[in-house]
Parts: structure tokens; C-alpha cells; sequence
């Protein structure tokens, strides 16, 4: 990627994090919606601290810049870029827990249970999840029904036991288990790609877009998903806290089954250059059209926070 091009990558990600962030400030705030009951005080800050607190929103870029790619609507695509930060910001809710990775910084800030309480960090980290399907099923979501109903089944599966629940579960039991290349892989794919993947696919299903273009898009974003963990894993390695808004150095510390621990540093960078070129052969055929979202998987591996 050219210096230019990092510029113009890195312009548009401000652009689409400030549109993100208004969108999700109106789902969060405090008014009660048909079938609601009462909203309270608490809960709502505390989901708003979890959520409001800076973060790149890479994986809102992602479902936006792919939504685009194929001409789709913009207000749908960010409410469905909304939906998926609402998800991504309770699985750190929740992966900051004493009982996960107990963590006291997130995106520079105190965590969530460190902020309030560990039973608010929780319930926050659940009424978000829940709140990421009601904003997909909601008609404000002005897609056709079956395209909601086919990201509400989507974003299910990437979060859920078998995607997003379930890597972290294996990342919990890799540091008895120690897993080899194939099983961290595995359990990477899960925790993080799935996310990713579904950021991705998300625009080929918000837009309609033909299956085969929908499989290419998801493709693309299981190697940026392996690329994004395999950078995060050597972050945690090189970087530092404030660099970062989280502690780092405590991968190794806590024995964690990454890639970088089992091969080294130089491994691990070769591994991500070969992920980003694999990813940007995917959208090939989409030449110039795909240029923000190839900068995307780019950046993904030259980011430094
Ligand atoms: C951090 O994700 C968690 C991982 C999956 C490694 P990000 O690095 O995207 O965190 P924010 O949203 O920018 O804070
Ligand atoms: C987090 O992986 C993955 C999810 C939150 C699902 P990490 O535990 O490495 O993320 P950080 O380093 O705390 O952001
Ligand atoms: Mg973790
Ligand atoms: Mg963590
Ligand atoms: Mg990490």
C-alpha cells in the first residue's frame, strides 16, 4: 500500500467511525421502545461506556465499504455496521472479565466491571448482543425481510458456539490443551475471523449480491479476520499499553496458544504479508471499486493500535 493510499484508508475509517458512532449513540440512549418496559440508568451507561469509548470500527468499515461495493444502501448497511460493533464491543466486554482475560484498560479507558461493577459488565455484555438482533430484525433496518432474517442467521452463526462463543472457549482451554498450528488456527478463525468474516459477507447480503459474490466477500474476510488476530497477537508482543489502550505482554504471561508464541515473531509477520496478498487476490476481480477495502486487509497488518 502506498503512503497515499494508507492516507486515503485512513481518512475514510475516520469518516465511517464518526457515523458509526452516532448511530449506535441513538440505539443506546435512554427512550424504551414498542414492547419495552423501562430502560435503566445504569445498565444503559454502563453499555454506552462498553460501547461509546473510542475503538477503530474496523469491522463497521468493513460491512460498510463492502455494502458499497456492491451499490447497496447506505443507512441499512449502518445500521447493520451498528448491530455487528454491538456484538464485537460485549464480546470485549466480556473477554475483560477476571473471569476471561481480567483486564483493567480497554481502548485507554477502565474496562466495563472496572467502571461499574462485574454484574453490570455482564448484563451490559448481554443486553448488547441482544440489542446487535433487534437492530437487524427491526424494519428501521429498511432491507427486505428475508435479507434481515438471512443477517440475523448470519450473525447468529458467526457469534455464536460454533464462531465467535465457541473460539473463545478453545482460546480459555488452549492454555492447558496447547493446541498445534492447525487447532490455534482453528480456535483464531472462531474467536476473531468469524466476526470478520461476517463484517464482510454482511455487504453481499445487505445488497443482494449473487451467492458466488457473497462466498468471494466472505473468503475475504476470514483472511483478514486470521491476519487481524495474528497482528493483535503480535502487538500484544511488541507494542505497548499506551500505544495500544489495552495492557500488552500478557499473551505470553498467561501462556496463550497464538501463532507467534509457537513459530516467532519473523514466522508470524511472513504468515500475515501471505494472508493480506491472499486477501487482496480475492477482490481482484473487482479492480478498482475494492481499493478501500483492499487498504482494509493492508492496514490490518501495519496497524500499530
Ligand atoms: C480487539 O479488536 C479484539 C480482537 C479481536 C483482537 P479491535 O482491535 O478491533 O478493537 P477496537 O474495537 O479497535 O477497540
Ligand atoms: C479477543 O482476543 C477476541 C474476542 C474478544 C472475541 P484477545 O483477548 O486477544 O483480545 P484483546 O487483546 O483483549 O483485545
Ligand atoms: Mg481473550
Ligand atoms: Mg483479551
Ligand atoms: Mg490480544
Amino acid at each position: 500500500m502506498t503512503k497515499d493510499e494508507q492516507m486515503a484508508f485512513e481518512a475514510a475509517l475516520l469518516v465511517r467511525a464518526a457515523a458509526i458512532e452516532t448511530e449506535l449513540r441513538l440505539l443506546l440512549d435512554g427512550r424504551t421502545l414498542a414492547g419495552e418496559i423501562a430502560r435503566p440508568e445504569r445498565l444503559m451507561a454502563a453499555m454506552r461506556h462498553g460501547v461509546l469509548n473510542g475503538g477503530k470500527r474496523l469491522r463497521p468499515f468493513l460491512v460498510m465499504e463492502s455494502a458499497a461495493l456492491f451499490g447497496a444502501d447506505g443507512e441499512a448497511a449502518s445500521r447493520v455496521a451498528a448491530a455487528l460493533e454491538c456484538v464485537h464491543c460485549y464480546s470485549l466486554i466480556h473477554d475483560d472479565l477476571p473471569a476471561m482475560d481480567d483486564d483493567d484498560l480497554r481502548r485507554g479507558q477502565p474496562t466495563v466491571h472496572r467502571a461499574f461493577d462485574e454484574a453490570t459488565a455482564i448484563l451490559a455484555g448481554d443486553a448488547l448482543l441482544t440489542l446487535a438482533f433487534d437492530i437487524l430484525a427491526d424494519e428501521a433496518t429498511a432491507l427486505p425481510a428475508e435479507r434481515r432474517a438471512a443477517l440475523v442467521l448470519a450473525l447468529a452463526r458467526a457469534a455464536g458456539a460454533g464462531g465467535m462463543v465457541g473460539g473463545q472457549t478453545l482460546d480459555l482451554e488452549a492454555e492447558r490443551d496447547r493446541p498445534d498450528e492447525a487447532g490455534i488456527i482453528r480456535l483464531q478463525a472462531m474467536k476473531t475471523g468469524a466476526l470478520i468474516r461476517f463484517a464482510c459477507e454482511a455487504g453481499a447480503i445487505i445488497a443482494g449480491a449473487a451467492p458466488q459474490d457473497r462466498d468471494r466477500l466472505a473468503e475475504f474476510g476470514s483472511a483478514v479476520g486470521l491476519a487481524f488476530q495474528l497482528a493483535d497477537d503480535l502487538l500484544d508482543l511488541t507494542a505497548d499499553a499506551s500505544q495500544m489502550g489495552k495492557a500488552t505482554g500478557k499473551d505470553a504471561a498467561a501462556g496463550k496458544a497464538t501463532l507467534v508464541a509457537l513459530h516467532g515473531t519473523n514466522w508470524a509477520r511472513s504468515q500475515l504479508h501471505g494472508l493480506v496478498k491472499q486477501a487482496h487476490e480475492l477482490l481482484e476481480p473487482y479492480g478498482e471499486q475494492a481499493a478501500l477495502l483492499k487498504a482494509a486487509a493492508s492496514f490490518v497488518a501495519i496497524r500499530n493500535s
